[in-house]
């Protein structure tokens, strides 16, 4: 069993399948839901699901330092085993990250490296990439270029537009991000400052890929 923190800016579809997923065995807890933003839809799910929630408002501290110590006050009073971040759109300081080595995950909705930061959908759609998808990786210093723990990927039509794409993406990140926590769980990821490992063996650059599910179930 491992205790999570969940931070979340604005819907929290991905908490969502957090917690579906712990509602239907994964071996996890979230011990507290973060908000940077007190309308976050997100908070509503988490109170639905009888969680813990903590709201930290950008606009009440004065700066990245200040408002980076209130969030590790809410949760060092909490000690989670990882910090999730699920559509949290505030860029952590490096003290904070630091703080927490090897123990902070994101998910981004592009393979990366390509297309860190916003707007990936379009982005993709004006590259003419034939592939698109979703990566889960654990968060350094540098925004969005932490090391790779897993991917999901989906072939891209060319006729579609950024809103269909980001649904299609949606739903990859939907199950991608429960079973990167699903191997957490099992103690089968190790997340090092020499790599990432899956039952001892080190991961390739871009990490697992959902596509290998079942095979990686199919090891334990
Ligand atoms: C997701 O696309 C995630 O990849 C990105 O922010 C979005 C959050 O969506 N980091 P939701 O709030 O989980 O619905």
């Amino acid at each position: 069993m491992i205790d999570l923190a969940v931070l979340i800016s604005g819907n929290g579809s991905n908490l969502q399948a957090i917690i579906d997923a712990i509602a239907a065995g994964l071996p996890a807890k979230i011990k507290l839901v973060i908000s940077d933003k007190a309308e976050a839809y997100g908070l509503e799910r988490a109170r639905l699901a009888g969680i813990p929630t903590v709201v930290i408002a950008r606009e009440v501290y004065p700066n990245r330092k200040s408002f980076d110590l209130a969030l590790q006050a809410a949760l060092d009073k909490y000690q989670p085993n990882f910090i999730i971040l699920a559509g949290f759109m505030r860029i952590l300081g490096p003290e904070f990250v630091e703080h927490y080595p090897n123990h902070i995950l994101n998910i981004h909705p592009a393979l990366l490296p390509k297309y860190p930061g916003l707007n990936t959908h379009q982005a993709v759609l004006t590259a003419g990439d034939p592939l698109h998808g979703a990566t889960v990786h654990v968060v350094t210093n540098d925004l969005d270029q932490g090391p790779i723990i897993a991917q999901a990927s989906i072939a891209v039509d060319p006729k579609e537009d950024s809103t269909s794409l980001q649904a299609k993406v949606h739903r990859l990140e939907h199950r991608l991000y429960p079973w990167v926590i699903s191997l957490l769980a099992a103690d089968r990821l190790q997340l090092t400052a020499k790599g990432i490992f899956l039952d001892g063996q080190a991961l390739p650059n871009h990490g697992l890929q959902l596509n290998e599910m079942d095979k990686v179930r199919s090891l334990s």
